[in-house]
């Protein structure tokens, strides 16, 4: 469920990380950071449903708002109230998802600057990471901070017994069968204890880890750490969702209400 979550379009929230690709076009969904997606067949599910008892009234992009904001309900997390009217994006294209989609070995001048450009801040960086208290990841995602293919040296940024313990699920950098999830104990619950590994050294991908050299974002990390503050995370968490799920909206005429929100109409 949580898988909804990830699914952020470069277009914005228009659902165009939905469409399939054509021929002669290859779509954000086919881009290399996007292949890790699932979770599609529920979208489809929910949008027939829909469609069945209300044709052409709600779009795939209002749909999978809801849907992201569900899973995080799903998991004991925050609710929030969703404004819908959103309409589909008719264009999807892998080579921007790719030029625009945040890399998991981005710095935090480098992410803060890709949040930037959709209208988000530092705050929202340090916040919407968060999001990965659920889910997981395949091994390509993190390989390279545990077997440093130049010098022989693994990320000193992770925790030593915790690169140990990875380097027995991802065997080797060409593994691609295994899942690691992000926040260890429990990744199918929405809570602060993400933030507790990454302030223990133990953030996954390399942009969790970045989160403690930043000054600003490493004082929110240990702030929510402590697990005193849960309330004001799931608080800021919510706020910040419905700033993304406000980025690149068409309204009006733009766009259309796809029927299937795997190709345009
Ligand atoms: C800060 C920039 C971000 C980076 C670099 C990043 C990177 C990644 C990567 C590499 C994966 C794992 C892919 C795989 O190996 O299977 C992942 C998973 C995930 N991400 Fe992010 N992410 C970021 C922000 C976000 C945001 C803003 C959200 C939502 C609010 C989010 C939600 C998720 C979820 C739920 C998963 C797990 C999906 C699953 O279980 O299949 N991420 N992310």
């Amino acid at each position: 469920m949580s898988t909804y979550m990830q699914m952020v379009s470069s277009q914005g929230c228009d659902a165009s990380v939905l469409l399939e690709s054509t021929e002669g076009n290859v779509a954000e969904k086919d881009a290399k950071p996007n292949k890790s997606l699932r979770g599609f067949g529920s979208v489809e599910r929910v949008k027939a449903k829909l469609e069945a008892a209300c044709p052409g009234v709600v779009s795939c992009a209002d749909v999978l708002t809801l849907m992201s904001r569900d899973a995080v309900v799903l998991a004991k997390g925050p609710s929030w109230p969703v404004a819908l009217g959103r309409r589909d994006g008719r264009v999807s294209s892998a080579a921007e998802a790719s030029s625009q989609l945040p890399p998991a070995s981005g710095d935090v001048p480098l992410l803060a600057k890709i949040f930037a450009s959709k209208g988000l801040g530092l705050k929202d960086l340090v916040v919407l990471s968060g999001a990965h208290t659920l889910g997981t990841a395949h091994c390509p995602s993190f390989v390279d901070r545990l077997y440093n293919t130049t010098d022989g040296l693994v990320d000193p940024s992770l925790d030593s017994e915790y690169a140990d313990k990875l380097r027995l699920k991802c065997r080797s950098v060409d593994d691609r069968a295994m899942l690691s999830e992000m926040d260890p104990g429990s990744f199918k619950t929405f809570d602060t204890s993400y933030y507790r590994h990454v302030a223990k050294r133990r953030g996954l991908f390399r942009s969790d880890a970045a989160l403690l050299f930043d000054a600003d974002t490493r004082d929110y990390v240990q702030r929510i750490a402590t697990g005193k503050f849960d309330a004001e995370f799931f608080r800021d968490f919510s706020a910040s969702m419905t700033k993304m799920g406000d980025v690149g909206v068409l309204t009006g005429t733009q766009g259309e209400i796809r029927k299937k929100c795997y190709a345009l109409n």
